[in-house]
This record gives structure tokens, C-alpha cells and sequence, in this order.
């Protein structure tokens, strides 16, 4: 391609990115925010991250290696639950009483010695197959789960915090991110400060953001392995946000 042809060609490219942004903005095709199906356990987050400290990576071990985070087997469940079974002893600080969970009664009978069946677990977040999502290339440039999941180690029940759709993705890929937003998102850092944008919160400004930005900046060069994430002029990490680059 010609110089002059590439550069007739990025008018083109941004008014389909507007249609697309717009088009899956209002179609609501993939979206499910906030859906919060019940699960055959009611498996606390709150319980296992905040009362016990133990880390996402425990369970969704593959976050920061694979694409797929990965769901835990019933026998990282059991490494501990044979021992805390379903009779449950008063706890100094957390109940008064004894009592017996069903919840926990539940995951032995999944196990049943080992021979039983994986926990049908309901999933919950989804993008469709045309979509190409990383988990590892985002945990590994510092985005933090709570950035994208909210805060789930304060949720009863895990319920779709982000709408997934994507002008959420590409208005991140664009406008960029910074650790100080994704620690207050986790809920580490102080939440007062100004400048956090909560991630899921509604993108209308996505269009005109990228038809801003795409004419000032040329696109990042492709990433290669081992490499830090871009960053843009104030700082901010971004990321491709070519078609190709999200879908195959
Ligand atoms: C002890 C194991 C364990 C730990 C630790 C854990 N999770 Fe989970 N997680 C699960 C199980 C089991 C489910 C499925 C049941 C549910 O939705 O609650 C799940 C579900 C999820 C889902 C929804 C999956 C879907 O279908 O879309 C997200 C998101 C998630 N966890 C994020 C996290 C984050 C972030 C952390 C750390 C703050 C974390 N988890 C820590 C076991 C764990
Ligand atoms: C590191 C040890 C550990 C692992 C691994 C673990 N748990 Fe737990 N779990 C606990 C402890 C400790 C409690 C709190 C028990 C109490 O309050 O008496 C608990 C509580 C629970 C409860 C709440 C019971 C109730 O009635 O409130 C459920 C349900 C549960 N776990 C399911 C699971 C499942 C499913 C997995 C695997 C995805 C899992 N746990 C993995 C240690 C663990
Ligand atoms: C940049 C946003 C983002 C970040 C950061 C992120 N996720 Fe996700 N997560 C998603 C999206 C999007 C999906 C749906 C992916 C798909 O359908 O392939 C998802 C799906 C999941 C699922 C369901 C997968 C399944 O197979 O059922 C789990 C569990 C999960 N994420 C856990 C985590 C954990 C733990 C972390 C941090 C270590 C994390 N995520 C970080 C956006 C994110
Ligand atoms: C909160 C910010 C944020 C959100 C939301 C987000 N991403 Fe990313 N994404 C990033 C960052 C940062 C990188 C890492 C760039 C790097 O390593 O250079 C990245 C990398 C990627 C990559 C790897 C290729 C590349 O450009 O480095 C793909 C593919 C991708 N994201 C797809 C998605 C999709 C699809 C969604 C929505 C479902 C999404 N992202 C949502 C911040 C985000
Ligand atoms: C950063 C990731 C990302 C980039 C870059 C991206 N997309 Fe998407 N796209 C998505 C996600 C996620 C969905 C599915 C969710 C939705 O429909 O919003 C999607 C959905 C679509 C859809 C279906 C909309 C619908 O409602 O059915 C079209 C068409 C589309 N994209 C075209 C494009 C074109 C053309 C480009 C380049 C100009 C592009 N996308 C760039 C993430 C991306």
C-alpha cells in the first residue's frame, strides 16, 4: 500500500469502529451486566478472600499464564473441606453458634470420595466467540480482577459488574489505565480520589474519544512478549485497539 493509500483508508476504518461501538452500544447483544444466576453451591468469596486471605490465583490459577482464568476443581475445595466439613463449631468473633451447612454438605456429596462429579458451575461472564479475550496479557500489564469483576471479595454472590461490550474494551485499549485506579477498583487504595473512571460504568463518550484519539496518535506498534505495556502521553497504559487485534 502507497503512503497516501493508508492514510484514505483510517477515515474509513474509524467510522466502522463508531458503527460497530455504536451498533453493539445499543443492541445489547452480549450484554448481561449485573446478572447474577444462582449457583448449585452458594460458594462465599467474601468467606475464602477477605475472612481467610486467600488469593484469586488459588482457585483461577491459569489468570496470569492463559486466556481462560480456569475454575477450580472440587479437590482444591476438598484439601480443605475434609477437614472443615459440613458441622460447622462456634467461632470466636464470627458465630455464636454451632450449625450444621448445607452448603458445605453439597460439595462432599459433588465429591463423594473423590469419584464424583466437577460442580456444574453456572458461568457467569461470557463474550461470544468472535471475541478474543487474554486474561493473562491484562493480569500481567497490572489491570486488577476488580478493575473488570468489581469487587467480588465483597460479594455474597457473584453477580456481571462490567457490560463486557465493546466500547468498554476498547474505550480502556484507548484512553488507557493506571495502577492508583486499579487499586482503588480492588479496593486497596484510597477511594476519594477523582480521577478513578469505575470501570462498567456507561461508555457513550467511547465514539467520539476514539475518533479523537485515533487522529492525534498512530496506532501502537503490536506488542511483543516480555514487553511493558504502552503507555500515552499522560502515562497511562493502553493497548491495540485494531479490529484484528479483538477479533479473529
Ligand atoms: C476458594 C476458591 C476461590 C477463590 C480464592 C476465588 N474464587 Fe472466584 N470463584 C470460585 C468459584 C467456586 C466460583 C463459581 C461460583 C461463584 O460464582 O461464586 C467463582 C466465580 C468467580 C467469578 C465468576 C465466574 C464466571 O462464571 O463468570 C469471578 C469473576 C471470580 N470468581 C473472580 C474472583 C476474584 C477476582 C477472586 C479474588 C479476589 C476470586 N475469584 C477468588 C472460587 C474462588
Ligand atoms: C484454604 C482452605 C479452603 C479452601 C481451599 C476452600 N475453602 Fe471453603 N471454607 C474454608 C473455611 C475455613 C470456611 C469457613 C468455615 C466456618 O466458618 O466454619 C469455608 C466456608 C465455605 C462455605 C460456607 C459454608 C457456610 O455454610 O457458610 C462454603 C459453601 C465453602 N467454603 C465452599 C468451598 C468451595 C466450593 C471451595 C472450592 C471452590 C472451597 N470452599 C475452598 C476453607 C476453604
Ligand atoms: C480487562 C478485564 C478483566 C480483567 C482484568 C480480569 N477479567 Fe476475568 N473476565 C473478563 C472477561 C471479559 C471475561 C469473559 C471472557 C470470555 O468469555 O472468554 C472474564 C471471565 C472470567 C471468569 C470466568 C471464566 C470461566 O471459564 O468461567 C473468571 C473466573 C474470571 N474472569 C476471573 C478473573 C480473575 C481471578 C482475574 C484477576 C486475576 C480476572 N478475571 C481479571 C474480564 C477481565
Ligand atoms: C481496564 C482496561 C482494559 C479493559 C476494560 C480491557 N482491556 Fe484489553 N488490554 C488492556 C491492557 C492494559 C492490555 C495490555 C497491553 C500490553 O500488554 O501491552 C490489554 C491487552 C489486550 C489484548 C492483547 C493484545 C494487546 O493489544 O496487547 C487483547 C486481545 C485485549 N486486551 C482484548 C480486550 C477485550 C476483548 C476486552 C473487552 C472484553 C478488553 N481487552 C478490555 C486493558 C484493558
Ligand atoms: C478491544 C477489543 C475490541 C476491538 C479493538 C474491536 N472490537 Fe468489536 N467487539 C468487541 C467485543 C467485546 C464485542 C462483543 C460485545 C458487543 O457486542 O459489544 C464486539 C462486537 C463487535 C461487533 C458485533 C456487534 C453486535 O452488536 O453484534 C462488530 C460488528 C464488531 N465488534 C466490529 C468491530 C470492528 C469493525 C472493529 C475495528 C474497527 C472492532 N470491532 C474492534 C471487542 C472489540
Amino acid at each position: 500500500m502507497t503512503k497516501r493509500r493508508e492514510w484514505t483508508a483510517i477515515p474509513g476504518l474509524i467510522a466502522l469502529a463508531a458503527a460497530a461501538i455504536l451498533l453493539s452500544a445499543y443492541s445489547g447483544a452480549s450484554s448481561s451486566q449485573g446478572s447474577q444466576p444462582q449457583q448449585p453451591i452458594n460458594f462465599p468469596h467474601t468467606v475464602h478472600v477477605q475472612r481467610l486471605g486467600m488469593n484469586c490465583l488459588y482457585c483461577h490459577y491459569a489468570a496470569n499464564k492463559s486466556p481462560d482464568p480456569g475454575m477450580p476443581a472440587v479437590g482444591t475445595c476438598m484439601g480443605c473441606h475434609l477437614i472443615i466439613g459440613p458441622q460447622r463449631p462456634a467461632i470466636a468473633g464470627v458465630r455464636t453458634a454451632a450449625y450444621k451447612s448445607t452448603e458445605i454438605e453439597k460439595l462432599v456429596n459433588y465429591y463423594k470420595g473423590g469419584a464424583g462429579k466437577p460442580v456444574p458451575w453456572v458461568r457467569i461472564h461470557k463474550v461470544p466467540e468472535y471475541v478474543h479475550f487474554p486474561h493473562m496479557r491484562h493480569v500481567n500489564a497490572g489491570v486488577t480482577c476488580q478493575t473488570c469483576h468489581g469487587q467480588i471479595q465483597k460479594m455474597p454472590q457473584v453477580y456481571q459488574y462490567s457490560s463486557l461490550n465493546m466500547g468498554w474494551c476498547v474505550s480502556c485499549h484507548l484512553n488507557g489505565y493506571s495502577d492508583h485506579e486499579g487499586q482503588v477498583a480492588a479496593g486497596y487504595a484510597n477511594a476519594d480520589s477523582n480521577v478513578v473512571t469505575p470501570a462498567g460504568a456507561p461508555q457513550q463518550a467511547a465514539t467520539a474519544a476514539a475518533t479523537s484519539a485515533n487522529a492525534q496518535q498512530p496506532l501502537p506498534a503490536p506488542p511483543g512478549a516480555g514487553r511493558q505495556p504502552a503507555t500515552n502521553a499522560t502515562g497511562r497504559k493502553v493497548a491495540r485497539y485494531d479490529c484484528a487485534n479483538c477479533h479473529y
